[in-house]
């Protein structure tokens, strides 16, 4: 089916589009001993949430660093993988043997990062063989895992086929070559084209991210790199590129060796014409970012079943653990990972608990994952309409046409796709920052 969209140019209603949403792991507060304790207590608990979680152990390890990445990752040297991995386990070891993760069920075992197609692959499906056995999953569970085309040789892609992999996941970013150099991208378009095409022949399901507003990069640049992507057949994940502090673009483009970034304008039309070029070819946006043209992809528990589900991630450097009212991120420096694993406690370096106040905003932002706000569920939970808590917020988004709702529920509009970043911060308390 086809959707409209917004028409180009139409009233602007914020400067710029918010394209991440309030409560993201930057604001979580560093690790005090009372907050671990409340975490563990709480894993001691059974789950009666009866959502689906995901498992996500990561590697963050990549072969070199792309400019723009924010990721905290590290160098892949081979001496620290074995270690690593022992640790890694120790840590699904220990969430495996707590009560909330026994009385739970995983619908997806994703092997995130980083890069995981650094390692061999025996020592990948050695991990998602370790993960089957610990953890408890459902009946018909997913298997995915996240590569860089460059160390994703044919040898690797068959023997995770064949092990049951349903999706490769894959930082491609642009089919520009140029560009690719630029942002120091580990391969050239060719080799990226030839691993999709490699993994779609094998009947891999694959899911690629591509980045717009990328400096230097044109409409023409854009609107052939999305031509590909749908040739190739592949899932798409479009983020807007932002820079952040502290990496190689940010000291690129403060030096001026790179040209700027395209201003809000172009971003927002870059947003435009790419999501009526991929509805049109048939794709359905989901999620926070993603263009599918796979039925089931639409339903997948872990994003409907925001923020009451989880995502059970492990490993140094996660950053998007979430389990009920907990979030939390682990901690960074792999060597200092691996001792905190001999100590035998979590691994964790930020860990944020949600008030119940926090707990409405954060149910607000399923406006800015595409999904609607039951009005049935949120009286369930807090004994008050999202109206009688939001009024002002509710209003004015429903003035402004960026939101609708009916008895059961409260939706984005097709204007509101557009701004849904902007909506999501709308329920954000004031002492939350924007920006970095
Ligand atoms: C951590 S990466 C995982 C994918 C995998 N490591 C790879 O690149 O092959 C997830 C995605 O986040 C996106 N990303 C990373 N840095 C970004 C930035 N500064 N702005 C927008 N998106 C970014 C990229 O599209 C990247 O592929
Ligand atoms: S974008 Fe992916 S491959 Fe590049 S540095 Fe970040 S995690 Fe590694």
């Amino acid at each position: 089916m086809k959707e409209a969209i917004p028409e180009a140019g139409e009233a602007t209603l914020y400067d710029s589009r918010e394209n991440w949403p309030p409560y993201t792991y930057r604001d979580y507060p560093d690790i005090k001993p009372k907050a671990y304790e409340a975490f563990m207590k709480f894993l001691a608990t059974e789950n009666t949430s009866n959502k689906v979680l995901e498992l996500q152990p990561w590697i963050s390890l990549c072969a070199s660093r792309c400019t723009f990445c924010y990721y905290p990752t590290s160098t892949f040297n081979q001496g620290i993988v074995e270690p690593y991995l022992a640790a890694l386990k120790k840590e699904l070891e220990i969430y495996a043997k707590t009560k909330y993760i026994k009385t739970s069920q995983f619908d997806e075992i994703v092997l995130g990062g980083g890069t995981p197609s650094v390692l061999g692959v025996d020592q990948m499906i050695d991990l998602i063989a370790f993960c089957e056995k610990r953890f408890n999953t459902t009946d018909e569970y997913f298997i995915k895992v996240t590569c860089s085309s460059k160390t994703l040789e044919t040898e690797k892609l068959e023997k995770l086929a064949e092990y049951g992999v349903y999706q490769v996941d894959m930082g491609a970013q642009t089919f520009d070559d140029k560009l690719r150099k630029q942002l120091c991208l580990p391969d050239s378009a060719q080799n990226l084209e030839q691993a999709i095409k490699t993994a779609r022949k094998l009947g891999l399901c694959v899911c690629i991210d591509l980045m717009y507003n990328i400096p230097g990069q044109t409409m023409e640049s854009w609107l052939n790199t999305l031509k590909k992507a749908i040739e190739l057949d592949v899932e798409i994940d479009t983020y807007s590129l932002d820079v952040y502090p502290g990496t190689v673009l940010e000291k690129q483009l403060k030096a001026g060796t790179v040209p700027p970034q395209g201003d809000a304008e172009f971003e927002k039309q870059m947003y435009l014409k790419a999501y009526k070029l991929l509805t049109e070819a048939g794709y359905k946006a989901i999620g926070h970012d993603r263009f599918s043209r796979v039925e089931w992809h639409y339903k997948e528990s872990c994003l409907n079943g925001w923020p009451w589900a989880g995502i059970l991630t492990t490993g140094f450097g996660c950053i998007m653990g979430y389990l009920e009212r907990f979030a939390y991120t682990n901690i960074e420096d792999v060597n200092g990972y691996i001792e905190t694993m001999k100590s035998g406690r979590l691994p964790i370096s930020r860990l944020s608990e949600s008030t119940t106040e926090d707990m409405m905003r954060r149910v607000m932002t399923r406006l800015y994952l595409r999904l609607p706000v039951s009005k049935q569920e949120f009286f369930e939970k807090f004994g008050k309409l999202p109206e009688e808590v939001f009024p002002q917020q509710i209003k004015s988004l429903k003035e402004k046409g960026l939101i609708e709702s009916d008895d059961k529920e409260i939706r984005i509009t097709k204007l509101g796709d557009l701004w849904k970043g902007n909506i999501a911060w709308e329920f954000a308390p004031e002492n939350i920052s924007q920006k970095e």
